[in-house]
């Protein structure tokens, strides 16, 4: 587990070092060596890598490697001085993962009309005033009704909330943390319910009056659930 994030925290190092001009191929050996990120690879969730007393930390050379797997030039620091630490307050915003069931909903509740309010303010300008003129993704609209082309024909119309994701949960998972895209993890669990349920009623999934809520957003069934399959592919051109 320890040398696990640290291995991970090191890449960072790694690519620190790449910028200056250092290493030669042995970034390549180590990412492909990476073991999966674990809990607790980051400073102040799991304490991996010392912190000092100021909040700052960084990496002794010693803390990624049994010896050094790549040159350094003579006279480098011991320390290199970057990051800091991410605290439990910087982490809360992102960890909040919804699975599709519905599992990590938190309390909150909101309705469509509460949630145009927050569209307008917060999201109109990237994803246009009815969710449909962009610039960015186009959130709003059911065409095709019938069938499912996107598989068959990847340039096959804009993928929608409403043409396209088989589940209305995750909208709230990606939405509370990587939106509004230019302040991710600011909204409140009612506003982001809010909004859902104006995306959901706009794309006439669900109506204009519902409470959206844990059970509600949960219960929902997207037009195209049951769209999706593992992709077990071997290689060939198919696509089922
Ligand atoms: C600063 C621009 C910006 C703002 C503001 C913004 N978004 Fe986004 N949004 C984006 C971009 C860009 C993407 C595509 C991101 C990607 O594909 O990685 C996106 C993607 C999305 C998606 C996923 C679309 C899909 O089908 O994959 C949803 C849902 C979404 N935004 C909802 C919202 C909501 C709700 C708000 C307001 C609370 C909001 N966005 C505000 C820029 C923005």
């Amino acid at each position: 587990m320890r040398r696990a994030g640290l291995a991970a925290a090191g890449l960072a190092v790694l690519a620190a070092l790449a910028a200056c001009g250092a290493p030669d191929g042995s970034q390549e050996r180590d990412r492909a060596e990476e073991p999966a990120r674990t809990e607790g690879a980051t400073p102040g969730a799991g304490a991996t890598v010392p912190v000092e007393a100021d909040g700052s930390w960084s990496l002794r050379l010693a803390d990624v490697s049994e010896g050094p797997a790549w040159p350094l030039p003579a006279g480098s620091p011991e320390r290199f001085g970057l990051g800091t630490a991410a605290g439990a307050g910087r982490i809360a915003p992102w960890d909040r993962d919804v699975r599709p069931d519905g599992t990590g909903l938190p309390p909150g509740s909101g309705r469509a009309a509460d949630g145009e309010r927050v569209w307008i303010a917060k999201c109109s300008a990237c994803h246009g005033p009815t969710g449909t003129e962009g610039p960015n993704d186009r959130l709003v609209g059911r065409e095709p009704r019938e069938g499912f082309p996107f598989g068959a024909e990847p340039r096959a119309g804009p993928r929608t909330v409403g043409n396209y994701w088989p589940y209305a949960t995750t909208l709230f998972d990606y939405i509370t943390r990587a939106m509004p895209q230019n302040v991710p993890g600011s909204l409140t669990a009612d506003e982001t319910y809010a909004v859902i349920a104006w995306i959901l009623a706009r794309n006439e999934i669900v109506a204009d009056d519902v409470v959206m809520d844990a059970s509600t957003l949960a219960a929902v069934r997207m037009p195209a659930a049951g769209r999706f399959v593992p992709d077990d592919r071997r290689g060939g051109p198919e696509v089922r």
